[in-house]
């Protein structure tokens, strides 16, 4: 069959890298892709925004089957519109995907089908917000309602911040996902990500991860895309799964499917494991980035059968074999990143860094320049291990990192440092 991949992330890299090894592909194409991904598929400039060009490529090449990476195009309703033109496509409908695209929906639907989460509010008056806040105190958590790039959160550590926040969403700083935005209590605890495949009725675990958000070494500084993970993340041992899949999940799925907004592709759950159980912070409807990368290392099964059984409705009937093995990543960013940084700068000796056994290097934001790849974005490398334990993956990905020569690249030194730490004990 012949499968086109959306988006240009180190997730599509690593998906499009796995896809690239099933038995039942002929034809890959990737739009936009990096310049990582020229050897695994054809890259195609196609703005998923357009879904007229889209339908007409797949049309033109006889795409069987899209596998859409980001979360902004579905929440643009890419996938409705491709299943209106009967090509099959993983990812959900855009009323699903509201579960990402809207934190108050997520947040309400918690609430209807009771599903652990934090106490909240919704408001669009920022009087209203200023009020709940300050009847709850800091730290508290202030949300804009949209998708905002992850930069739509802001962890309140007083109430003088909070109320500049409430300002600021309102005012306008994230456009219009902040129209509205929720107020919320602060959850202490360790993080951890779950993600699960569904075919709107049917669930598949489909492994555990943990992120490092925060751009700075000892979880410091401003909030990232993520700066590396780990996979599995081991507070997410088999009663915490249980407990996730019961009390989070199929309540999500069920309810989802009783709101006639069946969600089809994958689950992604930001969970606080709190001295309660877990809790949900939130939902994607996409797989995570860079948690992406460590479960494609990890996953020895094709993936192509399980992304179509997702559209099909047919995950009843399928497994997916895992490797025992830990895998690791680390991200390469450009200096100054989350903040603005310098373009075109040329990454040199990466192929002597991913040559390793057991190391890939999946590539963000990068381009290829005849015989140059140049960085092109702020997140621009995952360097990514498998290896017997978090120590020793760590070990591997710093060791190819290390031979990587790109003087106006940085990355956090700490990667796996829980993990490590429970190691040690
Ligand atoms: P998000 O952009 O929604 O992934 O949120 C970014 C980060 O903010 C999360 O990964 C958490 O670390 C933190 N966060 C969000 N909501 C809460 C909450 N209610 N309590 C504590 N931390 C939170
Ligand atoms: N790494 C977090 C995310 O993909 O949202």
């Amino acid at each position: 069959m012949n499968i086109l991949v959306i988006g240009s992330g180190g997730r599509e890299h690593s998906l499009t890298w796995k896809i690239a090894q099933s038995p039942l592909l002929d034809e890959l194409y990737v739009a936009p892709g990096n310049g990582g991904m020229g050897d695994l598929a054809t890259l195609v400039n196609l703005d998923a925004d357009n879904h007229d060009d889209v339908i007409t490529f797949c049309r033109e090449k006889n795409i069987n089957f899209v596998v859409i990476g980001p979360e902004a195009p579905l929440v643009g309703g890419l996938a409705d519109r491709l299943v209106e033109e009967n090509i099959k496509v993983f990812g959900p409908s855009a009323k699903a995907a509201a579960l990402e695209g809207s934190k108050g929906f997520t947040k309400d639907l918690c609430a209807k089908y009771n599903i652990p989460t934090a106490a909240y509010g919704r408001f669009s008056e920022a009087e209203k917000a200023k009020k709940f806040a300050a009847a709850n105190g800091a730290p508290i958590v202030i949300k804009a309602d949209g998708l905002a790039a992850g930069k739509g959160v802001i962890i309140a550590e007083s109430l003088d911040q909070a109320n500049d926040a409430i300002d600021d969403i309102l005012g306008g700083q994230f456009g219009s996902a902040g129209a509205e935005l929720v107020v919320e209590e602060f959850l202490t605890g360790e993080e951890a990500s779950f993600f699960v495949l569904t075919d709107g009725k049917n669930i598949l675990p489909f492994g555990t991860a943990q992120d490092h958000k925060r751009v700075g070494e000892g979880d410091t500084g401003p909030n990232t895309g993520g700066m590396g993970a780990y996979s599995p993340a081991p507070v997410m041992d088999k009663n915490m799964i249980s407990r996730t899949i019961d009390e989070i999940i199929l309540p999500t799925v069920k309810g989802m499917a009783a709101e006639g907004r069946p969600f089809k592709g994958v689950l992604f759950a930001g969970l606080m494991i709190t001295n309660k159980g877990p809790e949900l912070i939130e939902y994607n409807v996409r797989f995570g980035d860079p948690e992406c990368q460590c479960l494609m290392m990890r996953l020895e099964s094709d993936i192509v059968p399980l992304l179509i059984a997702c559209a099909d409705g047919t995950l009843d009937q399928m497994n997916a074999n895992w490797s025992d093995q830990v895998s690791l990543n680390v991200v390469m960013a450009a200096k100054g990143y989350p903040g603005g940084y310098e373009k075109n700068t040329e990454i040199k000796n990466l192929d002597a860094a991913g040559s390793a056994e057991n190391i890939m290097i999946f590539h963000a934001g990068t381009k290829k320049s005849g015989d140059k790849i140049l960085a092109t974005g702020g997140r621009v490398l995952n360097i990514t291990s498998l290896a017997a334990t978090v120590t020793e993956a760590k070990r591997a990905a710093y060791a190819a990192l290390d031979k990587i020569n790109w003087p106006e690249g940085f990355c956090r030194r700490d990667i796996g440092w829980r993990a490590i730490e429970r190691e040690k004990e």
